[in-house]
């Protein structure tokens, strides 16, 4: 049987496969007549070519760099793969082999989970993250149980100011999600140093403490946690989080119709310390759910989905502050940022934003560039 080989459509070989031994039993069990078989045959290839050509123009091209193939990096690089939205995700960690063995062995999993992301490994070699047009920046040390994520400033400050400056010289268009603790002030750190537009530099920290509002507030209703839906903007930090309890709903009915005064009070209070719970339990920070997070944030840019996620981003004058890195909901695309969104708070909430404020500002003091 003539192969379609000289269509020249390498990357599709899988499709080819699948077809081919469909032919062989049609041909094999001679169900059509050996008369018109050449025509048969010359028909399903050119359609097989066709199927490839539009499946070409749709071939994932997205690069995506973690650094840090800890547990929350490596999260991130999984749930990005099994999402199967872009091409390649390199892992990058400074402990010799880490990332490498990370990398090898979430690709073992590809058969298992059904994706064809492709996950490489470097341990510090920069020049494999080339040309990434996204990239989550994990590194640095979590936080230990009673530890303040403001207590890491000291180690991770240096840390990410110097992933940043690689991450940039090899990728001078990439799109910088930071995750690193205390994340409002890196966030704002890889702003003052990177030389990226503001528009690319995104801290991951609203998406991943919405997520745990959605989980307290489910279980205070006893509903699914898909019936509820809300944000948490301001700080990513235990005192400086903002769940907004006024706008969450339980399918479109406001939640304070279902939940006593007491019960709203917990939820607000679980949510904030939600990152600090864990960190009890575990010993360390948590994982999952900040990689959830990422990938969510992630596929954003990548599908240019123009999805609302509250991100901690530089203000210029929105919610009343300037020069400061607060969560906030925006409009994420294929340019990272594509709008801040400004939502109309209660005066208890406005007050709530400015203290949060002041706190992220004074660490922010603590910063040296
Ligand atoms: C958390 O809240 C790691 O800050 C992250 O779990």
């Amino acid at each position: 049987m003539k192969s379609s080989k000289s269509f020249n459509f390498e990357p599709f070989e899988p499709l080819e496969q699948c077809i081919k031994p469909t032919f062989n039993i049609l041909f094999t069990n001679n169900v059509i007549s050996t008369q018109n078989l050449q025509q048969e045959q010359s028909f399903i290839l050119k359609f097989v070519a066709l199927i490839e050509i539009v499946l070409s123009f749709n071939h994932k091209t997205m690069k995506v760099t973690v650094v840090g193939a800890g547990a929350v990096g490596a999260s991130c690089a999984e749930y990005i793969a099994m999402k199967n939205f872009c091409s390649e995700v390199v892992l990058v960690d400074i402990k010799e082999g880490f990332a490498e063995g990370k990398a090898m062995d979430l690709m073992q999993t590809a058969s298992l989970n059904g994706f064809d992301t492709k996950i490489t490994g470097t341990t510090g070699d920069y020049s494999k993250t080339a040309g990434s047009h996204v990239a989550v920046i994990t590194s640095g040390i979590p936080r230990k149980p009673g530890m303040t994520r403001e207590e890491l400033i000291g180690i991770n400050a240096g840390i990410v100011k110097d992933v940043t400056a690689n991450l940039v010289k090899h990728s001078p268009e990439v799109i910088i999600i930071v995750v690193s603790n205390p994340m409002d002030t890196m966030a704002y750190l890889v702003h003052k140093t990177s030389g990226l537009p503001k528009h690319k530099i995104i801290g991951m920290g609203g998406a991943l403490d919405s997520a745990r509002f959605k989980y307290r507030m489910a279980e205070a209703l006893g509903s699914p946690i898909s019936d509820v839906d809300g944000m948490v903007i301001a700080a990513h930090s235990d005192t400086g989080m903002l769940p907004l309890l006024s706008k969450a709903t339980r399918n479109g009915v406001p939640v304070t119709e279902f939940l006593s005064d007491e019960q709203q009070k917990y939820v607000v209070e679980e949510t904030k310390v939600g990152g600090a719970t864990l960190t009890k339990l575990l010993g360390t920070s948590a994982w999952y759910a900040p990689g959830a997070a990422v990938s969510v944030m992630v596929q954003a840019i990548a599908c240019d989905q123009k999805k609302m996620i509250p991100c901690s981003l530089m203000l210029d004058g929105e919610y009343n502050e300037t020069d400061i890195c607060l969560g906030v909901p925006a409009i994420i695309g294929k340019n990272g940022v594509e709008k801040i969104v400004n939502v109309t708070l209660t005066a208890a909430e406005q007050l709530k934003f400015a203290e949060a404020a002041k706190a992220v500002r004074e660490v922010n003091g603590d910063l040296k560039f």
